[in-house]
């Protein structure tokens, strides 16, 4: 189907990933603004406090378009873009590893006065492992940030991967004065509420607005100037393999609040972002997205999205061929047939009620408790199951307990729901059953109890047991008198044995004692 590929071809799919405040929200909202899907900039107040709101929700409600909390749509230049949200905080979720899963690229804002903070490494590994090309944006240019080599440097020592920047900023803070667009060739002047001969070429870069002199004679641009010819001499080549292949990331400078450096940035992002690839399955097989049957799978659950109707979404991701409303797949886990006929797709402006979708789009299927994360739906007589999506090994362990013992009903409901959309890892303990919970990061912990508090009226109690290393045993190599307080055993969701070691002194003394007895971990 010639159209069907000219379609993929359009489409860009990929996620913003950065800390807190380094400006997601806002240059999401830029992006918007460039589409055309909303009509002016203005800082989304009021964002804060509540971790369990997307801040989506909120551009969605001040700006009355149709945004949903997790994907956004909106054509740009000729390509269909799919942002897809991951939650922006101090330690990266599994959901956001798993939303990872379901891009071709990812766009990283990073804070040009905070620079990269440690966390960002685990999730480079992923990003690394998958070879998943990755984009840098250092924004808040118009504040006094760190010098521009020190964030270059920063970058490759802490995630191990190579840079090459793609504009270099003139000045910052009081003194931004521009940038070099060393990709274009030219100078992007920066006059704030002045649009005129914003792009100039490199020789005749305007005039400096503080002085009235040409910005060619302030010692913000020969300092520019100097880095750029020594970043020509001494710094990375272009090279575009390498950027498809995650090994270097094209780095951007700019303003998402001032609006600067926006554009050109989307745009050469845009030119060298991929469009949807072929993805394996579990057999290693590859899918083409432009096959003619349809298949995809499940990254995300979301449930009561609208706490008036308790609806859960399963958000999947188009690996091949074209979705049709109501058309009939197999969810290959369980060999059952679904119809797709309660579907959402997320346009951001409402223009149109897409009724087609096609690879690297996303659909939101309602699901009345079918789907758990992971899961493969396709269309045919061939069965497709792609690759497992990743499981983390938690390093974080809590004891959970309802607190209304006669709420047993609800608890197990909220805990079993939460752990099938991959809230938070469950664990029971080997003799007595007790419940544990295993998480990433501490947030995972918070966003359990807020949530089986107000979606599932259960209050729950959490004990901490401190952070633990979980290593996966085979069963028959498993006695469990091996079990005691330094190693805890346990079952996953799976049934599968595992022990949490207190520390590396209580593994390597395991090791030691059982040396037969081969320990796993997981990403
Ligand atoms: P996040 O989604 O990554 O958490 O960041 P968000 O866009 O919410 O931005 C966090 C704060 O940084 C906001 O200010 C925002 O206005 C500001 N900001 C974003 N981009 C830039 C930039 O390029 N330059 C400057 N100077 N500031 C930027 P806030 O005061 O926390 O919120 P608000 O009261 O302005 O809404």
């Amino acid at each position: 189907m010639a159209n069907l590929k000219e379609q993929i071809d359009t489409r860009r799919t990929f996620a913003i990933i950065s800390h807190p405040d380094a400006g997601k929200t806002t240059i999401t909202e830029q992006m918007l603004l460039l589409g055309g899907v909303v009509r002016s900039a203005g800082t989304v107040k009021g964002r804060k406090g509540n971790f369990a709101k997307s801040d989506w929700m909120e551009i969605e409600q001040k700006r009355g378009i149709s945004v949903t909390s997790s994907v956004l749509q909106f054509d740009y230049d000729g390509k269909r873009i799919n942002i897809l949200d991951t939650p922006g905080h101090e330690d990266f979720s599994e959901d956001t590893y798993r939303t990872l899963m379901a891009v071709d690229s990812v766009i990283m804002v990073v804070d040009s006065a905070k620079g990269i903070e440690p966390q960002t490494r685990k999730l480079f590994e992923i990003v690394k492992e998958r070879h998943i090309p990755i984009f840098t944006f250092f924004n808040k240019l118009d504040r006094d940030g760190r010098p521009a080599m020190d964030l270059l440097d920063e970058l490759e020592d802490t995630l191990g991967v190579a840079t090459y920047p793609m504009n270099w900023p003139i000045g910052s803070g009081q003194v931004l004065s521009g940038l070099f667009d060393i990709y274009h060739q030219q100078v992007e002047v920066y006059r704030p509420g002045n649009e005129a001969e914003r792009f100039l070429p490199l020789n005749e870069a305007g005039t400096d607005l503080a002085t009235d002199n040409p910005i060619q004679q302030t010692p913000v641009w020969d300092e520019a100037r100097e880095e750029v010819e020594l970043l020509k001499d001494a710094g990375n080549k272009f090279d575009e393999n390498a950027v498809l292949d995650g090994e270097l990331t094209p780095v951007f400078f700019g303003s998402a609040l001032a609006g600067f450096g926006l554009e050109t940035f989307l745009q050469t992002y845009l030119k060298f972002a991929p469009a949807p690839a072929a993805k394996r399955t579990s057999n290693d097989q590859l899918v083409e997205p432009d096959q003619d049957e349809f298949s995809g799978f499940v990254f995300k659950i979301q449930a009561n999205m609208n706490p008036n109707h308790r609806d859960r979404i399963a958000f999947v991701r188009i690996v091949s061929g074209e979705f049709e409303r109501g058309m009939d797949v197999v969810l290959q886990r369980t060999g059952k047939k679904i119809r797709l006929s309660n579907v959402t797709q997320f346009m951001a402006d409402s223009r149109e009620n897409v009724e087609n979708a096609v690879p690297g789009d996303i659909i939101g299927v309602y699901d009345t408790g079918n789907f758990q994360i992971g899961d493969t739906i396709y269309k045919g007589k061939k069965a497709i199951e792609f690759k497992e999506l990743p499981t983390f090994t938690p390093e974080l362990f809590m004891h959970v307990r309802a607190k209304n013992v006669l709420k047993q009903k609800s608890f197990h409901k909220g805990v079993t729901q939460l752990v099938q959309e991959g809230t938070i890892q469950m664990y029971t303990a080997w003799d007595s059953g007790d419940y544990i919970l295993g998480a990433v990061g501490q947030l995972q912990f918070e966003v359990f109890q807020f949530r089986m508090a107000n979606e599932y009226n259960s209050e729950v109690i959490l004990e901490p047991m401190g952070s633990k290393i979980a290593r996966w045993v085979n069963e028959d190599e498993l006695d469990p008198k091996m079990a005691s307080s330094r190693n805890l055993l346990v079952r996953d969701r799976s049934e599968n044995p595992v022990f949490l070691f207190e520390n590396m002194f209580a593994e390597r003394w395991f090791t030691d004692k059982y040396p037969d007895v081969k320990l796993e971990q997981k990403l």
